[in-house]
């Protein structure tokens, strides 16, 4: 198999703290990485590299492992311009208007879903994701999940049905009847395409009862729980996420003592998704605080038309940086190896010998450019398992 090196690298981000300057990015200067097929075989600095077949010059800039975006809704059709604009005007983000896009979704036709999803991935390569999570929950009857769930596994392994995004019209006067559907014959549909299930578990959407049931017949048919918990107000999501051992506890934005005690406790990942209060104007999770509770910490982009229209883990670091209390280093991580973590993978995110070889240049000295440099298309380079992509 060919080898290729890539060489005058002036920061490596590894994600390896036994590697370089000793910290969680295990950050090497005057670095080389070697890749060989799919995979990294080396890493280290550039005097100690081995020879190789080729090598590829980064010509002193940064390289970063690529980004792992653990938490996107692409399984949509349309947009909510309007919504937006509302809200910009002063009106509150609700859930409501998810049933907006789910007329449009069961409208659109199998190409048109895949079409979008393919042009939305298309963004975030562009700006670094290399490995991405995507969910259901815009067609909400047995078909439509089923669909989406089935398009969505074309495109990547990391698929979660959210049949239990919210109630939909047609089941307004019978929640119970619904949480039926999504833990019966819903879930017998999708479960063959998909490794995680998800709940919605907010006020205005399923509560801790109905989660945990949904959860749990989830499990027993092999599907690993995450949960959408506290993203509008403090409720149960949290502590029912940790209790289930549920890979991430995603918008982490309202909590308790008791919430940040238990993901301090648990192995329950804290993702976070500052595309969503940037968009709905909200109050920003504190990032800090969850850090010093000793969580483990995720940002990924929440891409979806209502709360979070953008597939940019560089813009989601920014903000992250700027407003949440994370530092560059912390931001950076949590967008690499903390999305790995949140999808419990050890083969991504990072740059060590025998991981996935998915690596970034950045068109920039280093990693800390992403937030000093916010909106500045810094992604110059990306290889997606080991294939040069852009
Ligand atoms: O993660 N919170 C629930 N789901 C999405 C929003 C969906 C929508 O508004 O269409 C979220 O923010
Ligand atoms: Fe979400």
């Amino acid at each position: 198999m060919t080898t290729t090196a890539v060489i005058n690298i002036a920061s490596l981000v590894t994600n390896d703290p036994s590697l370089g300057n000793g910290t969680p990015l295990g950050l090497i200067r005057d670095a080389a990485v070697v890749i060989e097929g799919d995979r990294v075989v080396w890493t280290g600095e550039s005097s100690k590299a081995p020879a190789t077949d080729n090598a590829v010059d980064a010509g002193g800039r940064a390289v970063i492992p690529g980004f792992v975006d653990s938490h996107s809704h692409l399984l949509f059709a349309g947009d909510r311009t309007e919504e937006f604009n509302a809200r910009m005007s002063g009106l509150p983000y609700t859930a409501g208007g998810i049933r907006t896009t789910v007329a449009a979704t069961r409208a659109a036709s199998d190409e048109e879903l895949d079409a979008n999803v393919s042009r939305y991935l298309a963004e975030a390569a562009r700006q670094g994701t290399t490995t991405f999570e995507t969910k259901s929950g815009y067609g909400l009857t047995v078909e439509d999940e089923a669909r989406a769930l089935r398009i969505a596994a074309r495109h990547t392994d990391e698929v979660t049905y959210l049949g239990a995004h919210v109630v939909p019209a047609d089941h307004a006067d019978d929640p119970a009847g619904y949480v039926e559907l999504v833990t019966g014959p819903m879930l017998d549909a999708c479960a063959p395409y998909a490794r995680w299930i998800d709940v919605f578990c907010e006020k205005g959407a399923f509560d801790g009862d109905q989660a945990r049931a949904i959860l749990t017949a989830g499990r027993a048919k092999g599907l690993h729980p995450r949960v959408h918990a506290n993203q509008l107000g403090h409720g149960p999501g949290v502590q029912l996420a940790v209790e289930l051992d549920a890979a991430s506890a995603d918008h982490c934005t309202h909590l308790t003592d008791a919430d940040l005690d238990a993901l301090g406790q648990g192995d329950t990942v804290a993702t976070l998704l500052p595309g969503a209060e940037f968009s709905t104007r909200a109050a920003w999770p504190d990032a800090r605080r969850i850090l010093e509770a000793g969580a483990t910490v995720a940002l990924s982009t929440d891409c979806n038309p209502g709360s979070s229209f953008t597939s940019s883990m560089p813009f989601c670091i920014a903000l992250a940086v700027r407003d949440m209390g994370m530092t560059p280093d912390e931001a950076l991580w949590s967008a690499t190896a903390g999305g790995a973590a949140a999808l419990r993978r050890t083969d991504v995110g990072v740059l060590t010998r025998g991981a996935r070889a998915d690596l970034v240049i950045l068109d920039a000295p280093s990693h800390v450019h992403l937030a000093y440099r916010p909106g500045v298309p810094l992604v110059s380079a990306v290889w997606q398992r080991g294939e040069r992509t852009l």
